[in-house]
């Protein structure tokens, strides 16, 4: 099936913290900065025509050199724990691919870190 976009900046997407512009090379008008504290997530609200397996394409930067991680939760269900690994700059964008069941119609993916450094920026999610 065609892959769909969803802007971590863009209306319903949630973000617990800032959306920013100053790292380039991201997509859409900007990239979901969460707060560096446990819990700051990204969301996005994806829709599947079925239900079933998915592939989500989830594009981040980690300029540090510390993975940060994540649990990713999906319509409220934690279904993978998801590492944000450091990507060498805060402007190097990175696409990590995930695997995940969507009920069809509306699906809530969020992506919620679990340590006090928080996410890495998030750009968007394909799904
Ligand atoms: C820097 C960087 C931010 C990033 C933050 C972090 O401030 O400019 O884009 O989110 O570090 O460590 O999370
Ligand atoms: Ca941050």
């Amino acid at each position: 099936a065609a892959t769909t976009r969803y802007e971590a900046e863009t209306s319903p997407a949630v973000c617990t913290g800032t959306i920013d512009s100053n790292h380039s090379g991201f997509s859409g008008s900007g990239f979901c900065n969460g707060d560096n504290a446990t819990n700051a997530f990204a969301q996005v609200t994806a829709t599947a025509s079925a239900a079933g397996t998915a592939t989500l394409g989830v594009r981040f930067a980690n300029g540090t050199t510390s993975a940060r991680a994540a649990s990713l939760i999906v319509n409220g269900a934690t279904t993978q724990s998801v590492s944000f690994e450091g990507t060498g700059a805060w402007n190097t964008w990175v696409t990590k691919t995930l695997t995940v069941n969507l009920n069809a119609g509306s699906n809530t993916i969020r992506f919620n870190p679990t340590s006090s450094g928080g996410l890495a920026n998030i750009d968007y999610v394909d799904v």
